[in-house]
Parts: C-alpha cells; structure tokens; sequence
C-alpha cells in the first residue's frame, strides 16, 4: 500500500509529515502531526527530523524553512498556494507601511516570506486574540491582510487597527441563507465558525476560534448530537475520528460553481495527495527555499509569536 512506502521512506530518512486540518482525510491519517497554522509552526521549530514534508500550502512550508533553515523543507505540491497571502504582495504592503510610519505591523501566518520581513509580529488565528490584546494601548496597529479576521479582533478586544482588505476565497463564501436554513432544521446544533468567515456568518454563529480551537470544543462537548460546520470541510474528518456517533453539518457555500462540492473545500489544499506525498518523499524533491536575507528578518516576527503564545 502507498501509506506504508510512505511511512517507509520516513523511517529510512528521519523525514516527518506535516498535516494542516484542511488535508485530504487519506493525508491527515498517514501524518506524523496535524495541526492548525500555529500547531504547524510550533512543531516545525522543536522538531529534530533531517526533512520535514509539509501537507498544506506554500507559506505553511515556508513558515517551516524559515523556522529550520538547516533542513530540508518539501512539499507535495509546490503550485499549493493561499488566496489570502496572494492578495497582500510585499511592495504594496512597504508602500502601506510607508505612509503609516510610526504604526507596527501585524501579519497574519497566512502571507508570504517578504511580507513577514516586512512585519513585527505575525499571528494565527490561534493566538490573535492573545496577541493583539497584549499589545501597549498606544501602539498602533496596521493589520493585514485577513480583514474579517482583523474585524473580529477589533470586535472582541475593543481594539481600533487599519485593516488591509483581504480575504480567503473559501471563508468568505460560506451561505448566510444556507446557514439560516440549517440553523432551522438543526436548532439544537451548535454552530462553529472560523473568523476568517464573513461579520454575516460570524454573527449567526455560536462558537468563534481557529480550526484547533473549533476541533477542541467539540471534543469536550461531546454530549451534542450535531454541529454545524463553517470552516474548511477537511477538519470534519478528525471530528468525526474523536466522535463518531455526532453528526457534523458543513455550510455550504454561496455556489457551488467553482468548488465542486457542498462542503466549501480549499482547492489548494487539495492539490496534494499521497501520490504527490510518496514521489515528494521518494525523489527529496519540491524543495522549499527562502532567500537568507528574507528568512532572517522573516524569522523575528515568528519567533516573537511562538514565545508570546507559550
Ligand atoms: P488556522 O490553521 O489558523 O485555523 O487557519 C485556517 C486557514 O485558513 C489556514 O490556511
Ligand atoms: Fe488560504 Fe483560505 Fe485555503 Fe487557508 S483555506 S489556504 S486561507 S485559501
């Protein structure tokens, strides 16, 4: 079976996978680790692994190289990119940076290596909050570039930031009709949502937090019958794992054109597959690389966020 030469290859080259929460279900099971974007990041810097292979898109490798520059970082497929980082290019943010001088930089994990340079502190969804909240009451904050993550934010800590404008493809999306509906067949589940998602859907839901933080509460809940899922279907499969006998529920989103199924999935994350994974592995190839000058001013703003969320 191609899940046991995988995990052979592993073995006979101390190489670890790396899963995001958005994989494929056949990834997620033949993964070493899955995680959110913070799990990820966190394990990439403890890990002692000659290769690390990272299940998820580009900048989640990155984040990887950048945190390990002495390993090798791969990924199954290199074209796996985010729609989020690509809307926030790094001259248009020196450009933004430039006329709000005396402001500090928070980038979301979702963007690329020269925009990490360019920051002072990344986040997750994870740790925004946390973050954001600790941050001295006179700094000033440019945010970028989720903006319906950096609404919340503000909603939640009461804490004023000039948001950049962009967003997931996939987050912004989900039916707020669809969601009514759902809400109305099932009016005892709980609804979950990843605040990526639009103010419309973050408002008609119950349970606001990262793809861990979502996973989390329905494990301790596990009494519940159903839930509603507004986040990247691929999370549903571990949901599944820690509580069989619930029934989860994906919001689907706004069309279907496009996306191909009723359970809103990132197409990039799916571009890799265990077939990628096995060559990847085999061949040591799509080799993730940052230039040394951009990984260590990248590296900074990383590292402050994992020591602030310890
Ligand atoms: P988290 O992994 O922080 O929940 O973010 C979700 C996401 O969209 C990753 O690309
Ligand atoms: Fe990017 Fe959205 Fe896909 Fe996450 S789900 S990788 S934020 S496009």
């Amino acid at each position: 079976m191609i899940q046991d030469e995988i995990r052979a290859l592993c073995a006979q080259k101390n190489a670890i996978i790396m899963a995001h929460y958005y994989q494929r279900p056949e990834i997620q099971d033949v993964a070493d680790f899955i995680g959110d974007s913070l799990a990820l990041a966190q394990q990439a810097a403890k890990t002692d692994a000659s290769i690390i292979v990272v299940c998820g898109v580009h900048f989640m490798a990155e984040t990887a190289k950048i945190l390990c520059p002495d390993k090798k970082v791969l990924i199954p497929e290199p074209a796996a990119g985010c729609s989020l980082a690509d809307s926030c290019k790094a001259e248009d943010l020196a450009e933004w940076k430039k006329q709000h001088p005396e402001y500090k930089v928070v980038s979301y994990v979702n963007t690329s290596a020269a925009v990490k340079a360019l920051t002072d502190i990344v986040v997750t969804s994870s740790n925004a909050l946390k973050i954001v909240g600790q941050m001295p009451a006179e700094e000033k904050i440019l945010f970028g570039p989720d903006h319906n993550l950096g609404s919340y934010i503000t909603a939640q800590t009461g804490r004023k930031m000039e948001l950049w404008d962009g967003s997931c493809h996939v987050h912004a999306r989900f039916s707020a009709e669809a969601l009514m509906q759902l809400k109305k067949e099932y009016p005892e589940a709980p609804v979950l949502a990843h605040p990526e998602c639009k103010q419309l859907i973050i408002n008609l839901s119950d349970v606001v937090g990262s793809t861990q933080a979502l996973l989390n509460y329905v494990k301790r809940n596990p009494d519940k019958k159903q839930f509603i899922i507004a986040t990247e279907s691929g999370i549903i499969h571990e949901m599944r794992k820690a509580c069989p006998e619930v029934q989860f529920i994906p919001v689907p989103p706004e069309t279907t054109e496009g996306v191909g199924c009723m359970c809103n999935e990132c197409e990039y994350m799916r571009m890799n597959t265990l077939e990628k994974l096995f060559a990847c592995l085999r061949d040591e190839s799509n080799e993730v690389t940052v230039d040394k000058a951009v990984a260590e001013k990248a590296v900074l703003p990383i590292r402050r966020m994992l020591q602030l969320s310890n």
